[in-house]
């Protein structure tokens, strides 16, 4: 089994570049395929879900041509089966992307139920309720979800919840409904409105994205185009928070600061220096930084993906510190690895109560989702002594070279797959 092997207490430093968006990657993407001219993407992340969902598009005739690690190049004109259920694209959640896609430019679709990190109850009812609103008839048999309408026509949609995935898969098919659509209550993520950008790039009359509400004109037909995804707001954060729990010194590269400024306002509060320049910001963590409050909320809010990495940071903090997620139920299940290593928490319904402590110690434990895993390998990185972490196989899921790029500042951590490669790391690490 695959595990990451640590040995904690070096203080990150120097500089790290970050990758594009995968969750803007994985909706691009799948956009990708509502024009029969050839699309080129770059800046696609090269982790586990932005490949399954490239070979889940190659199973239905999508021809994908990788011109390098990070450059995808896709042709989907001879698209032969409208139905998504290749083994592995159930995994993942960004299945549902093919929905809206293949509805809008087929008027049908029939997607494998999605899966993902479980986080919570990850419902898709608002997908539904705004493919119906489009005219489509949705239903649920079999493990799968399908979709088909006669005529998709624009219509006004007021979601009940702000949805990332919702926003975007009704904003997709309405791209080729006939009329208007008006989306209320919108998410605003930046990859929301990347994956706007990407679309109107394409021909799509898309206004509003990044606002609470999103206008669609419906066009014909959507054309090719050359796009570059904006960087990861959440491997960013990741590193922010990396450099603030092992007391460093970290420039993280090639990002927006814009959206990263729920992040940079927690690190400020807790006692980081923060500066930002154009494109990069540099985290330093000079002494041991202090308690606050965070509540998950949608963006503009404090990300519920970098919910594992504030907390694991604020363990090692002064003080109480309060931690609300409001977005997903389930996402505390690291609080127990966490535990095992020393640290002081109660989790209470959607609250985690944190009693800093001075230090975490080493110990074996497991990845329970994405951003929980990149969260301990933070915890170890802090942590005195070694720490082996498994089930990575859901960091890979989101993290492009986590292992190299935290080498290059100064961590020791290596991916081992056998017992003598861990043995080896023991020995090298002393
Ligand atoms: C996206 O998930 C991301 N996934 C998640 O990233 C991220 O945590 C989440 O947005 C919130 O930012 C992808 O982009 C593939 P939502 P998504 O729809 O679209 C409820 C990561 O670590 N809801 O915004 O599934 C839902 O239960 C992952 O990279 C409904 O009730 O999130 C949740 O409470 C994990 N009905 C809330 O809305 C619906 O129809 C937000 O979910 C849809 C959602």
């Amino acid at each position: 089994m695959e595990q990451y092997a640590i040995k904690g207490g070096n203080p990150l430093v120097g500089e790290v570049e970050i990758g594009g968006a995968k969750n803007a990657a994985l909706a691009i993407l799948a956009a990708a395929i509502m024009t029969d001219e050839t699309v080129r993407v770059e800046n696609v992340p090269d982790v586990r879900d932005t490949n399954v969902l490239l070979q889940a598009m190659e199973s239905i005739g999508v021809i994908v041509d990788r011109i390098d690690r990070h450059t995808v190049r896709m042709n989907a004109a001879n698209i032969h089966s409208l139905v998504v259920e290749d083994d592995f694209i159930k995994k993942i959640r960004a299945s549902y992307y093919f929905l809206g896609a293949l509805l809008g430019k087929y008027r049908k679709a029939e997607v494998v139920l999605p899966g993902g990190c479980d986080i919570g109850c990850r419902a898709i009812d608002q997908h539904i309720k705004g493919f119906k609103a489009l005219g489509a008839e949705v239903n649920i048999a079999h493990g799968l979800i399908s979709a088909e309408a006669e005529r998709l026509s624009g219509s006004h949609i007021y979601f009940d919840v702000v949805t990332v995935g919702g926003t975007i898969n009704v904003m997709m098919a309405a791209a080729l409904a006939e009329g208007q659509t008006i989306i209320e209550n919108a998410a605003k993520e930046p990859h929301v409105v990347d994956v706007a950008n990407f679309l109107n790039s394409m021909g799509a009359n898309i206004k509003g994205a990044g606002t609470d509400v999103i206008r669609v004109k419906g066009v014909p037909k959507l054309h090719k185009t050359e796009y570059a995804i904006i960087p990861d707001q959440i491997e960013a954060g990741t590193f922010m928070f990396a450099a603030a729990a092992t007391k460093g010194d970290v420039t993280v590269k090639n990002v927006i600061p814009k959206h990263l400024e729920s992040i940079s306002a927690k690190l400020l509060e807790m006692g980081c220096e923060v500066e930002e320049s154009d494109d990069a910001v540099r985290v330093v963590a000079a002494k041991r930084l202090t308690h606050t409050q965070v509540k998950t909320l949608p963006y503009p809010g404090f990300p519920t993906d970098m919910q594992p990495q504030i907390a694991v940071t604020l363990g090692l903090s002064e003080g109480t510190s309060i931690v609300r997620e409001s977005i997903f139920e389930n996402r505390f299940k690291y609080v127990d690895e966490l535990t095992r290593m020393g640290a002081n928490i109660q989790v209470e319904g959607n609250t985690a109560i944190i009693d800093g402590v001075k230090k975490y110690t080493g110990a074996s434990i497991t990845a329970p989702d994405l951003r929980a895993g990149a969260a301990l390998v933070m915890a170890g990185l802090a942590a005195e002594g070694i720490t082996i972490i498994d089930e990575i196989r859901y960091i890979e899921r989101g993290y492009e070279d986590f292992p190299q790029k935290l080498q290059s500042l100064g961590a020791q951590i290596e991916k081992v797959s056998t017992e003598k490669e861990l043995q080896k790391f023991r020995l090298k690490v002393g």
